[in-house]
């Protein structure tokens, strides 16, 4: 199984968000730890209309998740939320999936009104799956190249995504067993 699993929530083809979350994987990799990437369009989207609980690439997904030791959440800003297959797959996942674990939230948005977004929709998502979320990160899309290697061309914003990497990172750390 995978240290970290990381989970995309967008349903572009050509997806800001999911760029960033490859771009976060990239980094995690080189710190030492393996990766899983899940995403929203690899789901069968029948289990995820029909809220298939029984669905055994569900179940596969929920096994992932309950045995990383980090997990990392993105979803593009949809109407002022996350997007809803993301909530649609995190409503048939166990009540508990995320039990003790630290989370580290992205999102990107159109517009900086909606940063909050993290705040009052994702976060709580998270916790009602019971995982331990940080502080988060949320790009703008003016803040983003999707044609360079590293797609943050935001200053800020590439030193505030090294910072909550190694806090996530060290969080995972901190809770492996010292032989
Ligand atoms: C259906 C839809 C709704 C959107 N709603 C918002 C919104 O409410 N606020 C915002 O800031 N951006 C909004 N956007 C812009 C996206 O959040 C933004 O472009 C994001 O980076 C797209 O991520 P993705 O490429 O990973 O899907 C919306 C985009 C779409 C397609």
């Amino acid at each position: 199984m995978s240290d970290i699993v990381i989970i995309s929530g967008s349903p572009s083809s050509i997806s800001k968000s999911e760029r960033i979350l490859y771009y976060l994987g990239d980094l995690v990799k080189r710190e030492g730890f393996s990766i899983k990437q899940i995403s929203v369009k690899g789901v069968d989207a029948k289990d995820l209309l029909f809220g298939n609980f029984e669905s055994p690439e569900i179940k596969e997904i929920a096994r992932r998740l309950e045995l990383a030791k980090g997990v990392i959440v993105g979803s593009p800003v949809y109407k002022a939320s996350y997007s809803g297959v993301l909530k649609a797959l995190f409503d048939i996942l166990p009540q508990d999936v995320l039990q003790d674990t630290p989370v580290l939230p992205v999102m990107t948005g159109g517009s900086p009104s909606h940063l909050l977004a993290l705040e009052y929709a994702l976060k709580p998502l998270l916790a009602s799956v019971k995982g331990q979320s940080l502080k988060g990160l949320y790009f703008q899309d003016s803040q983003l190249d999707m044609s360079t290697d590293n797609p943050i061309v935001d200053e800020d914003m590439l030193n505030r995504t090294n910072k909550q990497l190694k806090y996530f990172l060290g969080k995972i750390r901190q809770e492996q067993p010292v032989f």
